[in-house]
């Protein structure tokens, strides 16, 4: 078990290492991160910062030995460089974060697990494109295999002409079958060191532009009814990996069951609502996880709960959503304002 008291580190300086820390300091744990980016929005809350390049194996030493854990908000953290983290424990766990790096590694994965992603070929040039489309058809969507989020790095593709169109980055892709779906949720667990898993309700998620634009819960009954075998297929991976913490798995619920899209090895903003939404939020049972302390239950906290994203410079106007006296208000403290940056979110409950 780590006390409270002790440091817990945290790869990664966005808004997920943010409310992690300040559910770490709200158990009394300092809070060191490390990360590129001379501006982060977790190192603003937290006590110690590291600002270095991934590779840099010496800040990362220097960086693990302040820590008794470390753990990862950000997912695309080079594998090479966390040997130089040992012997200090690097948590959820590091082959878990390489085989969600690569669309195609976490797809296979999955599969070897029977679980059931979207038809799915490596795409490495023009030639593979075509193949991949005459095998799998269109529409389709043509993927980066890492480094994608918020929809980044990614090309729809209705008809075989479209393709033509698309100038290729120099980087393994992965073709997708476009799945026809009539919702889509993610499972969120935590599991503990022991072994214990917790399931926080389902989401439902909803996008807009590839990027997450509201999380309700409870989902609606029909997606609900394809919750159990999302959730054994994500107890599974979270077994094999023997994996600590907050996992989150995102589904597409269609005719014939859950389809895989992908996973998170850490905390995700499906699950933003647990903060007010549930019993214990999805970074305070992370922060207990890694820490080897007790989970918190992870039951709902109100009848309904809705997780709106505030996206670029799409909602300014703070009084008035604050007006509202069941909204809660959550802003990252990000200077810059762009088109497709995740700026907050706003968590409305029903009692
Ligand atoms: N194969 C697919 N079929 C249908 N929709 C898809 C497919 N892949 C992605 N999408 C849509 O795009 C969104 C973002 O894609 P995703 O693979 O989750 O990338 P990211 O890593 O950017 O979150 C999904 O939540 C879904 O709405
Ligand atoms: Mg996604």
């Amino acid at each position: 078990m780590i006390p409270p008291g002790e440091t817990i580190g945290i790869l990664g300086g966005g808004q997920l290492g943010r409310m992690m820390a300040m559910a770490a300091a709200q158990m009394g744990y300092r809070v060191h991160i490390y990360a590129p980016e001379e501006d982060s929005v977790a190192a603003e809350v937290s006590a110690a910062f590291t600002c270095a390049p991934w590779d840099d194996a010496a800040a990362m030493r220097a960086f693990a030995a302040t820590c008794a854990v470390v753990t990862y908000e950000f997912e695309n953290v080079p594998a090479g460089p966390l040997a130089a983290i040992a012997p200090t424990p690097l948590l959820a766990h590091p082959r878990a974060l390489e085989t969600a790096q690569d669309r195609v590694s976490e797809k296979s994965f999955v599969q070897a697990l029977g679980g059931r992603p979207a038809p799915f070929a490596v795409v490495d040039n023009r030639a593979d494109l075509a193949a991949a489309m005459e095998r799998i058809g269109t529409p389709g969507i043509l993927k980066t295999r890492r480094d994608g989020y918020d929809g980044k790095g990614q090309w729809r593709i209705m008809a075989p002409a479209d393709a033509d169109a698309i100038d290729l980055p120099n980087v393994p892709l992965i073709y997708e079958g476009f799945v026809s779906f009539s919702g889509e949720f993610s499972v969120i667990l935590v599991r503990g060191a022991d072994g214990d898993i917790r399931f926080w309700d389902s989401a439902q998620n909803e996008h807009e532009s590839g990027i997450l634009a509201l999380s309700t819960v409870p989902a609606p009954d029909a997606l609900q009814a394809q919750v159990p075998a999302a959730r054994d297929l994500a107890r599974a991976i979270a077994d094999k990996l023997d994996y600590v913490g907050v996992l989150a798995v995102e589904f597409f619920a269609t005719s014939e069951g859950p389809v895989f899209n992908e996973m998170a090895c850490r905390v995700h903003n499906s699950g933003h609502w647990t903060i007010e939404g549930a019993v214990t939020s999805q970074f305070e049972n992370h922060i207990r996880a890694i820490c080897g302390l007790p989970l918190g239950s992870t039951a709902l906290a109100a009848s309904k709960v809705e997780m709106r994203n505030i996206i670029g410079d799409g909602a300014q106007d703070w009084a008035a959503i604050l007006s509202d006296p069941a909204n809660h208000l959550h802003l990252y403290g990000k200077g810059t304002i762009r088109p497709g940056r995740k700026m907050g979110h706003v968590t409305r409950l029903t009692l």
